[in-house]
């Protein structure tokens, strides 16, 4: 793309503001801005004020495997789950791409030390959890690690200086995300910095196909990896790789797997896994009617009870089946860094903008079934997302407590 061709590309959709001062930038920067600007998904940005399209047929409960069930066929999930693992078919992909705004870190958040009297940092915790796992097998799983654009180096550097945590650094690649232009309520594109625009990850349900872009699916399948575990960076309880979970998935025979926790109230705001049009669904708090949320079974137990916890198996086979179907997109409000029209940098309090994601939850319902498969809340959700409250570095400081963690 030239200049003009850039120009006539803003001038088509309104966004002529993007270029003004372009004669006073570098070289440098007009390359980057108009390498941007080609880049740009207009199909995305004009979703702005759009109705968000539904997904068609009806709502129905799912229910779960739930803990008795598991105690009683433990032996046999176990089993199963350690011996596919043995024979290299699980890989995991930690999703460590997000910004972590609620957090308010100029760092990324598996860099967050949850220790108090000895530096514990996340992406500690979770080496921690894979390797309960791996010494239990005796078998490495490799781990595929996303990061984003931002913190991409940072993330690389970390691992290299604290040696990788302990894991072989053979079983552990990184793969960048892809990145979204941000725009202001107004649907108009906001500049970062002088010949920047304000770009930020584009959600984490992208993750399969960057990891393809960036070449890892032909290692997923030289080391013959056929199911991926999923998860989130900030759950320091999570168990990744879990064998029973990942058996009763196998022998379920469905093509993925969800781990879900009982909801702590009929409004708790999490998705729940459920049927829509026969396949599975995520329904988000939001979504469900008041009269859905409290809709209870014969023995008094919520309908729509099952919580996700962003750990997911899914069969790469299938994963490869749906990579170029298009996944909706989310637009969120959010906070946005900006230069105003002086050139001045602004950080808003309040959100000012919207940023365009993708969600892992959408893929779940581009599979054709899912196994949903209750953990013990206490032992197993502990995510950080603020500092303090619900879902904090303090809530999960407690929990790993009760869990035995030294902090
Ligand atoms: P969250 O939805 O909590 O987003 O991510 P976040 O960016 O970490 O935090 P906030 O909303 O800005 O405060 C859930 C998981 O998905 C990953 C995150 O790293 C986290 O593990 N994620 C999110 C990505 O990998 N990429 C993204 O673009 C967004």
């Amino acid at each position: 793309m030239d200049r003009q061709k850039a120009l006539d590309t803003l001038k088509a959709h309104g966004q002529e503001h993007v270029m003004e001062g372009f004669d006073e930038l570098t070289n440098e920067q007009k390359e980057q801005l108009i390498r941007q600007i080609s880049e740009v998904d207009w199909e995305t940005i004009a979703l702005v004020g759009k109705d968000k399209e539904e997904s068609k047929g009806d709502i129905e409960p799912l229910g779960a495997v739930e803990i008795s069930e598991i105690e009683e066929r433990k032996e046999e999930f176990t089993e199963t789950g350690i011996k596919a693992i043995q024979e290299g078919k699980l890989g995991a992909v930690l999703l460590a791409g997000g910004m972590g705004t609620r957090l308010g870190l100029d760092k990324p958040k598996g860099e967050l030390n949850v220790g108090l009297t000895r530096e514990l940092c996340i992406f500690n915790c979770l080496i921690n959890n894979l390797l309960d796992v791996t010494n239990e097998a005796k078998a490495y799983i490799p781990l595929y690690i996303m990061t984003s654009e931002k913190n991409n180096d940072e993330t690389i550097r970390f691992f290299e200086e604290n040696n990788y945590f302990g894991y072989p650094k053979d079983y552990v690649k990184f793969f960048v995300q892809e990145m979204a232009a941000a725009v202001d309520f107004d649907g108009k594109l906001l500049l970062e910095e002088k010949g920047r625009l304000a770009t930020s990850p584009n959600g984490n349900g992208g993750w399969f196909s960057s990891l393809a872009k960036a070449g890892l699916l032909e290692d997923v399948k030289k080391r013959g990896v056929e199911w991926l575990n999923i998860f989130a960076v900030d759950n320091v309880l999570q168990r990744i790789g879990d064998p029973a979970f990942f058996g009763a998935t196998l022998l379920s025979g469905a093509d993925s797997g969800s781990k879900v926790v009982r909801k702590v109230d009929a409004y708790e705001k999490m998705g729940a896994l459920c049927k829509k049009g026969g396949k599975p669904y995520i329904v988000e708090y939001y979504e469900l009617s008041n009269e859905m949320a409290e809709a209870t079974d014969e023995n008094g137990n919520y309908l729509y009870a099952f919580g996700v916890i962003l750990n997911y198996v899914f069969k790469v086979s299938r994963l490869e089946e749906i990579m170029n179907n298009r996944m909706p997109v989310h637009v969120v409000e959010k906070k946005i860094p900006y230069i105003d029209d002086k050139g001045e940098l602004i950080k808003p309090t309040e959100p000012n903008g919207y940023k365009f994601e993708t969600l892992v939850v959408d893929m779940v319902a581009m599979m054709n079934d899912s196994v949903p498969y209750e953990v013990v809340r206490e032992k197993e959700f502990a995510p950080i997302k603020n500092l303090h409250g619900v879902d904090s570095l303090d809530s999960a400081r407690e929990l790993l407590k009760a869990n035995g963690v030294e902090l």
